[in-house]
C-alpha cells in the first residue's frame, strides 16, 4: 500500500469489460482502484477478496452518491488518473432493442436513455473537481459506433442509437469546457466492438466468432490506446475522441 501514488476510478464494475480492466490495472503497484457498481457480482467480489488496492463502492448513481464518492477519493488526495465509465443498457429482462418504429416506447426510451446518456453526464458533471489536478488524465466513455449519427446506415435500435448519440454529444461538449477547467483531462469515446457479455448475448448468433471479443481483449486493447503516445494520434486538448477498439476514428 505505501507505494500508491495514484488511483483509477472504474464505473459501471459489473460489467465483463469493466471487470477485465480492474484486472489489469491492479497489475500497477502505484495504482489504488476503486470500481462503482449497483451490485458487484458474487463471483468478482470473491476473487477481489484480498485485493488492498481494490475499493468496491455500491452506488445507485444519484447525483448525493456520486458526490459522496467523489469526495471519498478527494479525500485521500490521490490524483485520479484514469477514469472508465462502463455503463449501457440494449435490453433488460422485460425488452429488446426496436427493430421497426411501432416497438418504440416512451418508458423504454427514457430508461435507456437515464442508463446510457443520464448516467455518464452526471458523472462528468461531478468529475471535473476531482480530475483537475497537475498529472495527464483520461476519462474513457462507453459508447457504440451505433451511436454514430453519419454510420447510421442499416436502423433499427432507436432508443440505443438515440441515447448513445445524445451521450456523444454530451462527451464532446465537456471535452470544451473541461478544457478550459480541467486541462489535464482528455476525454475518449470507445467502442469496444462485440464483445462477448450480458449486453450482447441475444445478438451473438450472427457474429463471426473472430468478430466476437473476449473482455480480457478489449480491456488490453483500451489500456494501450490511452497511454500517453498513443492518445497523440487521436485527441487534442478540447476535442473528445470517437474511436473503436482498434484506434480507429469513427465519424461523429
Ligand atoms: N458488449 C458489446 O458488444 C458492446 C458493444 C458496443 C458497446 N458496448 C458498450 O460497452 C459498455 C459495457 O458494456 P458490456 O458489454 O460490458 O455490458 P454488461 O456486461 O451488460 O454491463 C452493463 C453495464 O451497464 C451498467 N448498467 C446496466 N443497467 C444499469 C442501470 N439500470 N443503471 C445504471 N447502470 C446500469 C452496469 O453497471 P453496474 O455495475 O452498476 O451494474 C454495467 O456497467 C456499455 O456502455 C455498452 O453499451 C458494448
Amino acid at each position: 500500500m505505501t507505494d500508491v501514488k495514484r488511483c483509477a476510478l472504474v464505473i459501471g464494475a459489473s460489467s465483463a469489460i469493466a471487470q477485465a480492466l480492474i484486472d489489469n490495472l491492479l497489475l500497477d503497484d502505484e495504482l489504488q482502484v476503486y470500481a462503482v457498481s449497483r451490485s458487484f457480482p458474487a463471483d468478482f467480489s470473491d476473487r477481489m477478496l484480498n485485493q488492498k488496492k481494490l475499493n468496491l463502492i455500491e452506488c445507485e448513481y444519484n447525483s448525493a452518491q456520486i458526490n459522496a464518492i467523489i469526495e471519498k477519493i478527494k479525500a485521500t488526495s490521490l490524483p485520479c488518473v484514469k477514469v472508465f465509465i462502463c455503463n449501457g443498457m440494449l435490453h433488460n429482462h422485460s425488452f429488446l432493442p426496436e427493430k421497426k418504429i411501432e416497438q418504440f416506447s416512451a418508458d423504454i426510451f427514457q430508461q435507456v436513455m437515464h442508463v446510457n446518456a443520464v448516467v455518464p453526464g452526471l458523472w462528468l458533471q461531478q468529475l471535473i473537481t476531482l480530475l483537475r489536478h497537475p498529472l495527464p488524465c483520461v476519462v474513457t466513455v462507453f459508447s457504440a459506433r451505433v451511436g454514430s449519427i453519419s454510420d447510421n446506415r442499416v436502423g433499427g435500435w432507436y432508443s440505443y442509437r438515440a441515447s448513445k448519440a445524445a451521450l456523444n454529444m454530451l462527451v464532446k461538449t465537456a471535452a470544451i469546457e473541461y478544457a478550459r477547467r480541467a486541462k489535464n483531462v482528455r476525454l475518449i469515446v470507445f467502442h469496444p466492438g462485440t464483445t462477448d457479455t450480458k449486453l450482447s448475448r441475444p445478438f451473438q448468433s450472427n457474429v463471426a466468432p473472430e468478430k466476437l471479443f473476449k473482455p480480457e481483449f478489449v480491456a488490453t486493447q483500451l489500456l494501450s490506446l490511452i497511454k500517453p503516445l498513443a492518445l497523440e494520434n487521436y485527441v487534442s486538448d478540447n476535442k473528445a475522441a470517437f474511436i473503436d477498439w482498434q484506434g480507429k476514428k469513427i465519424e461523429w
